[in-house]
């Protein structure tokens, strides 16, 4: 099971391209709180011609004015966070209609900086994720353990958690995408100046995980699901990681903020 997923082969189709779960293989940039609208509008402009499915999820600020310049463009735009509410008296916050109004087609949901830095609880990613989907949505669900689960080999147990509570009382799992992110291979949460990803054989182990969860929880429609890679993804080590076929995408953080990384890291699907 574990070589079939490490073959990138699929058919006579271009090494890597296509994941396991069908579809092509889908970059997604998580500018997190960076850039300016300048320099978003200017980034967009570089990649504007690309062919593949990449995906931005940028500020709230900037999304309404990036979209009027996406129209009819390949690339799509994604917000970073959503309310787990409607509508209402929830100063700051900002709703799945109103994302969808600015144009987004993609959302991410339970990243780790939103669960450690804001303490958002998988409950909440659950509602979240069900607000996004009436509105035609894509929640990206982010999952990943952190260092000292790690160590304590408690790695199946945090993900499957994730997993079985973020999407509890969801019927419909086509529209979802998995992201896993172990939280000790996002650049950012590493203390050492040279910044590492996980290892070829840990993602697939995880994914291969990740994939046994969902089939318990959606039978042969969980075959669909794009299970994403993210955590220190860069143009040296995109290929090796996009070449496994169990992974379909990637999540990039700091190496989507420079047009000449995200363009080479583009490039390479
Ligand atoms: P890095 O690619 O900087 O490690 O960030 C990953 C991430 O958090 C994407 O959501």
């Amino acid at each position: 099971m574990k070589e079939q997923f490490m073959s990138a082969k699929c058919g006579s189709l271009p090494a890597g391209r296509h994941g396991a779960s069908g579809g092509k293989k889908i970059l997604i940039a998580n500018w997190k709180m960076n850039l300016s609208l300048g320099q978003s509008l200017n980034f967009i402009k570089k990649i504007a011609k690309t062919k593949n499915e990449v995906v931005i999820a940028a500020p709230f600020t900037f999304l309404c004015e990036m979209g009027k310049h996406l129209k009819r463009k390949k690339i799509k735009l994604a917000g970073q966070n959503v309310s787990q509410f409607k509508e209402g008296a929830y100063t700051g916050d900002v709703s799945a209609r109103m994302l969808k109004e600015e144009g987004c087609t993609f959302c991410l949901v339970g990243h780790s900086e939103r669960r450690i830095y804001f303490k958002e609880t998988d409950k909440e990613i659950n509602q979240k994720i069900l607000q996004l989907l009436k509105y035609g949505i894509r929640p990206v669900l982010c999952l990943g353990e952190n260092l000292a689960q790690r160590r304590k080999k408690l790695t199946k147990k945090i993900i499957t958690k994730q997993l079985i509570t973020g999407l509890w009382d969801i019927k419909k799992p086509e529209k979802i995408l998995i992201a896993y992110e172990p939280v000790w291979a996002i650049s950012t949460f590493q203390k050492s100046k040279i910044k590492h990803s996980a290892t070829t054989a840990d993602i697939v182990k995880i994914h291969l995980i990740i994939k046994a969860a969902l089939k318990r929880l959606y039978k042969n429609k969980s075959k669909t699901i794009k299970i994403l890679y993210g955590g220190t993804v860069n143009p040296k080590n995109v290929k090796e990681i996009l070449k496994l076929k169990i992974v379909d995408g990637a999540l990039v953080g700091g190496a989507s903020l420079k047009i000449s990384s995200f363009n080479a890291i583009i490039k390479s699907i």
